[in-house]
Order: C-alpha cells, then structure tokens, then sequence
C-alpha cells in the first residue's frame, strides 16, 4: 500500500470559500432548457411548465449561481423574442447550434426558475451581433423598477418587481473564431469597457465578468487576457476562464492528472490579473470566475452526425463514466485550493448537455460527475486550509509528474467541522494517508464517504441509476489527533471530521 502525508495548519488559510465555486450552467443548447428544465407537457411539470423531478435534483445539489442563456448562444440571442405573452414570441434560427429556437421559455421564466432551484442569476449579454445598446435594455428590463419604457415592459409582461440581477457577464468566448461577433483583444476590451461603463451608469450594484480565454490552448491565450484587462481594469470585476477535459485517447492515468493543466491555467491568469494591476498602479483586484469547466468529449462524434434545424436535440449528451467523476473531484479540488481568487466557478452545464442530470420522457436521474459536485457543493463550505500533500508521484507526458493524492482539507467553524475531500488516482494500490491534526483538539471522524467502482468505465443510465454511488464506511479514523485513513484504489473521499463536546 502506499503511503502518503497531508499537511495543514490552523493559521495557514487559504481563503474563504465563496459559495457561488459551486455554480452551474444552463444554455439553450441540445435538452438543457427544453425538456431538461422545462416541458409543460410532461407529467412532472408544475404550473409553469417546470420539470419537478430535474428541481429536485438541482435543489440537492444547493446550486448557487447558474449561468445563462449562453455560452455561444448569446452571442446571437435577442432576448426581446423570449419575452411577453408566448404565442407572439418568434421561432427563430439558431446559428451557434444550428437548431431552432422556439423562445417558449425565456428570461422571465428563467428568473422563475431559479427563485424554485433556490439560485441566483448569472446572465450574460450579447456582445457578438449586439452591443452596448442591447446590454442596456436588458439591464433596464431586468433590474429598473419602474416608470421607464423597459422596466414597464417587464411590468406589462407580469413582472412587477425587478429580478434584480447582481451578475452580469460581458459576452461569451470573444476571443473564439467559432464566436458570432469573434473579436480582436483590442476590439472586445474597448467594447466590453464601455459596456460595464454604461451598465454600472444604470445600476452601479451589479458585478461584471470579462471574457478571459476559451483555453489556455488559444493561440491567443495570455496576451488576450493582459489586452482585455489594459482597458476593462477599473470597470470590472472578475475575468473568465474556460476549460473542458477529454480521455478520447483512452489513457486513463494521463486523464487523472489533468487537474493540473487547471492548476498551471489558474495561476497564470492570477499573474496576468496582478501584472496589470501593477502596470496600473491599482489597488483593486481582479478575481476570477470559472465560468465554464467540465468533461467533454463522449458526446463530439455523434453530434457531428446531427441533422440540422431540429428543436431540442440530444446535443452534447455526454454519458458520463465513473473515472470522468473521479477528475471531477480532483478538478473540484484545485478550484478549492485557489479560492482566495477563483470566486465564480460554473460546472458546464448542469442538465442533459454536458451535465450532471439526465431526463428522459419518464424520468430524471444523477450522472457519476454528480456526486463528486453534490460532496463539494454541500460539505465544503467555509475556509480552506492551506493543504501540502506528500505523496508518491507517477510520470506523465503532458502534466510532468502527478501526486496519486489530491487533498484539500476545509473548515467550518459554525458548525465545528473538518472536511477533506481526497482523489486516489493509483489505479491498482489503496493509499495509507495520515494528517495530524492536533491543533484542532477534540475532533473525531464523524463520516467517510467513498466514491468507487471497478470498472473505470461504468456509467449511470435510467434503467441502473445507482451503479456508481457513493456509499459510506470508508476506512478513517483518529488517533491521539493524527487521522489515518485508508483511500482506497481509485477511489473519491469525503472525510468529514467533528468536534466532540463531554459535559461534566
Ligand atoms: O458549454 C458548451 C459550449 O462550450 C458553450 O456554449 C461555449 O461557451 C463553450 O465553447
């Protein structure tokens, strides 16, 4: 068995964790929106035509944020045909997609929406074949309460009080040819700044996103983002940053290990943020939002055999496995270990396309990628602590030599609790791991949850909803403050210590 050391110390925080790491996504794209969240005619749907079965699931995970409508549909969305009474509202073709959009649903049932999944709005404008004037409107539309020609519009529409939209990004992967509207550094930074400009003229309360990178694989990566920032700096508030992971080549150890092309991305963006802080002589901050991360690449081949201008299609349906979950985890892990900068993170995206939740016509159940999320989501609130891990490495070829343990330990001091969520990526070897922990008297393991399967490949589907699920009994335990515990062979841990109280 290997062996390997955590480390941490009570004085040594990394940050706060702002809960709004565990945001979500939910485009016009495929069966996100239409029969993934909506689908008046199924038999789950409420009133309002929303599927309680996918609320319930959504619920569970405590989704924050969500990110919406897009992605590369905003770059082509007029949000005005998603809005008024339905039977006006113009079927319209879909040009990022390549479907048709029947804009039955729209940002006033989004906003319903989100106040059922009990999560805030992180609504983006089009700044590709729209501009500034647009990003005004529907800023008006959404957040001005009254006497003025869009707030009264929202009121015609049956929206008397303002949806009050605190987080607003400034268009989506500007820097990508495949974008509608695809523009220069120069251009978008000009754009996007004048933009905020008149946004936060209108309603100074909300916060700005500006488009980063779509990778750090863009042959523009680096100078985009110190371009972009040169004019935007004082006008916004976090930079984006997109990734998505694949294992088309089948190699499972080089896929484990590929948080670390996450890690190396983040810190490089926090280096081009604080340079040009610097060249500026700024004592503000710029912080990042995540906006867009996942596994993707299940699905690409079959989406190139889709046939065009369809409604709803099964677009982008990854069918997760369950070493897709165990990346999950450990992506989870390093967006925690840079919480002091990473703010907004958004897992992409969160039903049918890309995501956690499958629906079908009878019924809706959790993908493997789910659980890792759930964990993170609902367990790892508070402040993390600044966590070294000591373990045995493996050679890879893109990500240079990978620890077999990713670890990061949080705190919640309300509710007296350690949690450590740990990914064994050694395919054949369980890992003895130890951590003292004797600066936090009186702590005691409360539960171990561990997310495992034999076959790396299995999957989740609605006939066998449970085939990968966590269960609990892990092999943890603590000794005069020294935790020992036992990770198993490719295995997802969530360790959750408590503070035990004797009264006399
Ligand atoms: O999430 C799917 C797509 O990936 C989004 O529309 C786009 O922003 C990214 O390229």
């Amino acid at each position: 068995m290997k062996q390997a050391r955590i480390i941490t110390d009570k004085y040594y925080i990394t940050g706060t964790v702002d809960k709004r790491i565990y945001g979500s996504f939910l485009e016009h794209l495929g069966r996100a929106v239409y029969e993934g969240i909506y689908q008046p005619e199924h038999s789950q749907a409420d009133e309002q035509g929303f599927r309680k079965d996918t609320l319930a699931l959504v619920k569970e995970l405590q989704v924050p944020v969500v990110r919406y409508p897009g992605g590369n549909f905003v770059s082509g969305y007029f949000w005005e045909d998603g809005v008024g009474p339905k039977e006006n509202r113009p079927v319209k073709p879909e040009l990022a997609w390549h479907v048709l959009e029947s804009n039955a649903f729209g940002l006033n049932e989004f906003a319903d929406w989100s106040k059922k999944a009990g999560s805030d709005i992180m609504m983006a404008v089009n700044l590709g074949t729209r501009g500034m004037e647009d990003a005004r409107n529907i800023l008006e539309y959404c957040n001005f309460k009254k006497g003025t020609y869009y707030s009264d519009l929202r009121r015609q529409h049956g929206y008397e009080n303002p949806h009050n939209i605190k987080l607003w990004c400034l268009g989506n992967e500007m820097d990508g040819p495949w974008q509608m509207g695809h523009k220069t550094a120069a251009e978008y930074g000009r754009l996007a700044n004048e933009t905020a400009h008149i946004m936060k003229e209108l309603d100074p309360s909300i916060e700005l996103v500006a488009c980063g990178s779509s990778s750090a694989n863009m042959p523009t990566f680096g100078s985009w983002e110190a371009e972009v920032l040169d004019e935007t700096y004082d006008m916004v508030d976090y930079l984006s940053l997109h990734m998505y992971f694949e294992n088309s080549e089948n190699n499972t150890p080089e896929f484990l290990a590929k948080n670390r092309i996450m890690d190396d991305f983040i810190s490089t963006v926090i280096s081009i943020c604080d340079y040009v802080k610097g060249k500026k002589h700024s004592k503000k901050q710029i912080h990042l939002s995540f906006d867009e991360w996942n596994v993707w690449y299940h699905s690409k081949e079959s989406d190139q055999k889709l046939e065009r201008w369809t409604t709803a299609p099964h677009q982008l349906e990854d069918i997760y496995n369950f070493e897709d979950a165990l990346l999950v985890g450990s992506l989870l892990i390093t967006l925690l270990k840079h919480c002091d900068r990473v703010k907004i993170a958004c897992l992409a995206q969160l039903v049918n396309v890309i995501a956690p939740i499958m629906t079908s016509d009878t019924g809706a159940w959790r993908q493997t990628i789910y659980y890792p999320f759930l964990h993170a989501s609902t367990l790892g609130r508070g402040t993390v602590l600044t966590t070294l891990v000591e373990s045995p490495v493996y050679a890879t070829r893109d990500c240079g030599d990978a620890p077999y343990l990713d670890a990061v330990m949080l705190q919640n001091e309300d509710e007296e609790t350690l949690t450590l969520f740990a990914v064994n990526k050694d395919l054949a070897e369980d890992m003895e791991v130890t951590c003292d922990l004797r600066q936090f008297a009186g702590y005691t393991v409360q539960k171990h949850l561990v997310l495992t399967h034999d076959d790396m490949k299995a999957v989740n589907t609605e006939e066998h909803p449970d085939n990968v699920a966590p269960h609990e009994g892990g092999q943890s335990v603590m000794e005069d403050g020294i935790l020992h515990a036992v990770l198993g062979k490719h295995s997802w841990n969530v360790i959750q210590m408590k503070k035990y109280h004797t009264f006399n």
